[in-house]
C-alpha cells in the first residue's frame, strides 16, 4: 500500500547509519511499489556536497548493501532522482534557509535525527526557529536514548520544548523486526496460546541475543556502554515486554505502550547474584575486549546474563533469563517459553516425557517452533519423544516468507503513516533506566570486574550456573 507523500529530511544523512540502514531500507521500499513518485528524500549534514554528489555516495551504498538481484539500474537510477542534498550546520546557522525553502508545507514532513544525541537539542531549536516544523511534522532518534535516567529526562525535555509526544519517534530497531510483531500476533490472534500464558503453566523464560562479531571498530563507544546499557536497556528489555504484557484492548499506539510500560514497572531490582558479567578473550587470530575498547583498566561487560523477576499476577514465581553477549558460538536471536510439565504422568516413569517449549527466533531464520510430545512410532509400547512443530516463515510461506523486510523498512514507513505503536515512549524509555541505573551504580560502587570468556563459546561458565542452580538450562546457541 503506497503511503502519502511526504519530505524525509535525513540529518547525518552522509553517516554510517544513513548509509547502511535507512537508504538502502527506503530504496527497498520504493522497489516495492510503497513510495509516492514525488516523495523527497533530502540528505542534510556538515560535507558540502550537492545533489549528485549524495546521490553518487548513495548509489554505492546501496550497491553495498542490497543484493545484486534487487539493484537493477533503471531502478537505481529513479530511487536516486528522489534524494537530495543540502549542507546543514547543526550549531549555527549555515544551511537552514535554504532547508526551509526546500522542504514542502503541503505533504508530510518527517526530519531524522541520525546524529549523536548531544546535537537533537540543536537541531529541534533550528527546525522552530527557521519555522521548518509544522505541528504535524514528526522527528525520529536513535539510540542510544541517554545513558542514564538523568540524561535520558533531559533529553525528553529538550525535545518536548520543540515537539509534543506525538511527533516523536524513538527508534529501537528490535521492534521493526519482523518476529517481534510476530509474538504480538502469535499471542494475541490464537486462543491457543493466551490462556496459558502465565505463572500457572509456563516454568520460565528465556531471552537470548547473541552475536558473533566483537566491537572492534566502536570501542570508544561500546566501553561506555557495555551490554547493559547498549542491549538490555533497551532491545532485550522490548523482547521481554512483549512476551509479559498484558493483552492491550486495541492494537494502536498508547495501548501497546501503556501495557509495556507496566511490565516494565513491575520488573524487581536484581540483586548481583543473579547478574553474570564477561568480557571476552583473546583467541589466535583476534583480539580480546580489553585490546578493542583500548582501555587496559575496562570493567565493561561485552556480556551478560541475568535472571528477572516480574511482581504482577501474572508472571510472580516465573522468571525470565537474559542473556546477551559479543563474540559467542553463534548469531541467534531468539525468545524460548519454557511451560511446566504436565502435573501427574499416567505412563511409565521412564517412558520420556518432556515439557512443551515454544520458540520464536528473531534471527537467524526467522520462524517459530513448538515442541510437542507424541508417542514413539512403533510397536515397542508407550515411549514418548517430542518432535518440532516447526514453522520456519520461509518454508510455511513460501519465497514471500522469505522476504522478510529489514527493521528500518517497515520503521521508517510506520513513521510516515503517523502510527507509533512500534516506537518507545518517552516514559517508557525513563522507566527502562530508573530500573538499570540501580544495577550498574552497584558494580561502580562495588567496583565489580567482569569474567573473562572464551570467543566462540556461550560465554562465561557461571552463566551456566546461573540456571543449573534453578535446575534448569540454557537453550543451546547454534
Ligand atoms: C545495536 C547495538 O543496537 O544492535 C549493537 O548497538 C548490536 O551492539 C546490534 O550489534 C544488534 O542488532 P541486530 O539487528 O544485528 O541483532
Amino acid at each position: 500500500i503506497p503511503v502519502e507523500s511526504f519530505d524525509l529530511v535525513i540529518f547525518g544523512g552522509t553517516g554510517d547509519l544513513a548509509r547502511r540502514k535507512i537508504l538502502p531500507g527506503l530504496y527497498r521500499r520504493f522497489l516495492a511499489g510503497q513510495m509516492p513518485k514525488d516523495a523527497r528524500i533530502i540528505g542534510a549534514a556538515r560535507s558540502e556536497l550537492d545533489d549528485d554528489g549524495f546521490r553518487a555516495l548513495i548509489r554505492e551504498s546501496i550497491e553495498e548493501f542490497v543484493p545484486e538481484k534487487k539493484r537493477k539500474p533503471k531502478t537505481v537510477d529513479a530511487f536516486l532522482a528522489q534524494l537530495h542534498y543540502t549542507p546543514i550546520d547543526a550549531k549555527g546557522s549555515g544551511g537552514w534557509e535554504t532547508l526551509a525553502k526546500l522542504v514542502r508545507k503541503d505533504v508530510v514532513q518527517a526530519f531524522y535525527f541520525s546524529v549523536g544525541p548531544s546535537l537533537f537539542g540543536d537541531l529541534a531549536t533550528r527546525l522552530h526557529k527557521h519555522k521548518i516544523a509544522t505541528p504535524d511534522s514528526r522527528i525520529v532518534v536513535e539510540k542510544p536514548f541517554g545513558r542514564d535516567l538523568e540524561s535520558a529526562k533531559a533529553l525528553n525535555a529538550v525535545l518536548a520544548d520543540s515537539f509534543d509526544e506525538h511527533q516523536i519517534y524513538r527508534i529501537d530497531h528490535y521492534l521493526g523486526k519482523e518476529t517481534v510483531q510476530n509474538l504480538m500476533a502469535v499471542r494475541f490472534a490464537n486462543m491457543l496460546f493466551e490462556p496459558l500464558w502465565n505463572a500457572q503453566y509456563i516454568d520460565h523464560v528465556q531471552i537470548t541475543v547473541a552475536e558473533t562479531v566483537g566491537v572492534g571498530g566502536r570501542g570508544g563507544y561500546y566501553d561506555k556502554s557495555g551490554a547493559m546499557r547498549d542491549m538490555i536497556q533497551n532491545h532485550l528489555m522490548q523482547l521481554l515486554c512483549l512476551t509479559a504484557m498484558e493483552p492491550p484492548s486495541r492494537f494502536d499506539p498508547d495501548a501497546v505502550r501503556d501495557e509495556k510500560l507496566k511490565v516494565i514497572r513491575a520488573l524487581d531490582p536484581v540483586p548481583s547474584e543473579n547478574i553474570v558479567r564477561g568480557q571476552y578473550a583473546a583467541d589466535k587470530d583476534q583480539a580480546s575486549y580489553i585490546e578493542h575498547s583500548e582501555n587496559p583498566a575496562s570493567k565493561t561487560e561485552s556480556f551478560i546474563a541475568m535472571k528477572v523477576d516480574i511482581s504482577n499476577w501474572r508472571w510472580k514465581g516465573t522468571p525470565f533469563y537474559l542473556r546477551t553477549g559479543k563474540r559467542l558460538k553463534g548469531r541467534m536471536s531468539e525468545i524460548v517459553v519454557q511451560f511446566k510439565d504436565v502435573p501427574h504422568s499416567i505412563f511409565e516413569e521412564d517412558a520420556g516425557s518432556k515439557a512443551n517449549v515454544l520458540a520464536i527466533r528473531l534471527q537467524p531464520d526467522e520462524g517459530m517452533d513448538l515442541r510437542v510430545t507424541i508417542k514413539e512410532p512403533g510397536p515397542g509400547g508407550m515411549r514418548l519423544v517430542d518432535v518440532p512443530l516447526d514453522m520456519t516463515f520461509a518454508d510455511a510461506l513460501g519465497p514471500e516468507g522469505a522476504d522478510v523486510p529489514d527493521a528500518y523498512e517497515r520503521l521508517i514507513m510506520d513513521v510516515i503513516r503517523g502510527n507509533q505503536t512500534l516506537f518507545m515512549r518517552g516514559d517508557e524509555v525513563e522507566a527502562a533506566w530508573a530500573w538499570t541505573d540501580p544495577i550498574i551504580e552497584g558494580w561502580q560502587n562495588r567496583g565489580d570486574k567482569p569474567v573473562q570468556y572464551e570467543p566462540g563459546t556461550t560465554g562465561p561458565e557461571d552463566a551456566l550456573m546461573l540456571l543449573h542452580r534453578d535446575g534448569r538450562r540454557w537453550r543451546e546457541i547454534k
